[in-house]
């Protein structure tokens, strides 16, 4: 007889087991897998709405005028893109040229789109110049010189680096102590200002990406972030326009707080209610990662040198998530028996290569060959980063519209 489960700390009402059996909105994934093998990304698309409204929310709450642009670099999967855009409730925000393409033929407009690159190159300023409604934020004095011999007098925002990062991890950051390539430093601000002026671009906008993964303990960072800026806004009174980048983070672990947005939402406004501000943001993450679970079979149950290692047929070219970014991924049976006894594994990717290691010392009933297990929180920067590494590239993708 089946004993009672208890809830795991990061099921929801979406995503949840019921009788032992893990459901993804109303699909029921042990079901699921039967038509769609693996490895598969579920995705649920109202998901990305809920999490876009949590932040629309909050910013309304507190009276700040805004505009969300999702980060298409996070996921990139046409029906997720072509369903954000039918929702009408974001723009989007893209960094190199075939993003821009790509948000085009999803159906976003010209006007709807935010460019914000870096190492921006000839060939990619000739897109942009085909596309003039598209808002340019330029990190380089450089861009901005040869935007402006391509386009004199459009509208231009700028990045600044806020030479400090709300990062989860040092070395995802965008501005700290050691210099980084993104973004005008105060040094060279005036310098960038006199070269818009010298192509007649005028300046409506700055910007600054205030980090990656960010929770609740980087806040007040954020909120030195934001007053960074205000020195910056003081030398062009005619900017009203404030785009905040992306970074607000996901809980990961137990340990993680769900960000507190109206914590958040009131350092926003305190910045942009009193200079009459627009706020635009560029969320990739906190909008897609707990959209998507990924589905891999287990292949092989080893113990290896005091080690039981669980191999599946996924790896780091399909999620490099704990492989590159240090991200826990949270791993789960599809079918849960809460019989079957406990054991601690490790779960090893099929790559060749041994930093190809999905998930550390998790604690599964005992798993055997031809099982399925569920990867939590793979929305963001998982196929968009994949890659053909040992030609394991092949993954399909699902998306649940309930
Ligand atoms: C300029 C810019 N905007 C937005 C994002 C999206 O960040 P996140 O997915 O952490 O929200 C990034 C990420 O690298 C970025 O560089």
């Amino acid at each position: 007889m089946a004993s009672i489960m208890k809830r795991f700390w990061w099921e929801r009402d979406d995503l949840e087991y019921r009788n032992g059996r893990l459901h993804l909105g109303e699909q029921d994934l042990a079901h699921f897998i039967e038509s769609s093998g693996t490895p598969t990304f579920a995705y649920r698309g109202p998901r990305f709405v809920e999490n876009l409204n949590r932040i629309h929310d909050a910013l309304n709450r507190q009276e700040v005028s805004h505009r969300i642009h999702y980060a298409m670099k996070a996921n990139r999967y046409p029906p997720l893109l072509t369903y954000a855009r039918l929702m009408g409730k974001c723009g989007i925000d893209v960094c190199s040229p075939n993003e821009l393409l790509l948000a085009r033929q999803m159906g976003f407009k010209e006007h709807e789109i935010i460019y914000t690159g870096t190492s921006v190159s000839n060939q990619d300023l000739e897109i942009i110049a085909r596309h003039p409604k598209v808002h340019v934020n330029c990190d380089a004095i450089s861009t901005i010189r040869r935007l402006g011999e391509r386009c004199p007098g459009r509208e231009i925002g700028i990045r600044i680096n806020p030479q400090l990062s709300a990062s989860y991890v040092s070395y995802l950051s965008y501005g700290g102590e050691k210099a980084t390539k993104f973004g005008i430093y105060p040094d060279r601000f005036e310098e960038a200002l006199a070269v818009a002026e010298e192509y007649q671009l005028k300046i409506t906008m700055l910007h600054v990406h205030s980090g990656a993964g960010y929770l609740n303990k980087h806040l007040p960072l954020f909120e030195q972030i934001l007053e960074k800026m205000s020195t910056y806004l003081d030398q062009c009174p005619q900017i009203k326009q404030v785009d905040i980048g992306g970074g607000l983070g996901v809980p990961m672990i137990e340990e993680d707080n769900l960000l507190d947005l109206d914590r958040w939402a009131t350092i926003v406004a305190n910045f942009a209610n009193p200079r009459g501000l627009e706020i635009l943001l560029e969320p990739g993450d906190y909008l897609v990662k707990d959209t998507a679970v990924l589905l891999v079979e287990v292949n092989s149950v080893e113990e290896k040198g005091g080690t039981c290692f669980v191999g599946v047929n996924a790896g780091f070219s399909i999620t490099n998530l704990p492989a590159y970014y240090d991200y826990p991924l949270i791993v789960s049976p599809v079918f849960y028996d809460s019989t079957v006894p406990l054991k601690t594994v490790t779960i090893a990717g099929h790559i060749n290569e041994g930093l190809d290691v999905l998930a550390e010392d998790v604690v599964l009933p005992e798993l055997k060959e031809g099982d399925y297990l569920a990867m939590m929180n793979v929305g963001g920067y998982s196929t968009s980063n994949s890659s053909n590494h040992c030609m394991r590239g092949d993954f399909s993708e699902y998306l649940f519209i309930e």
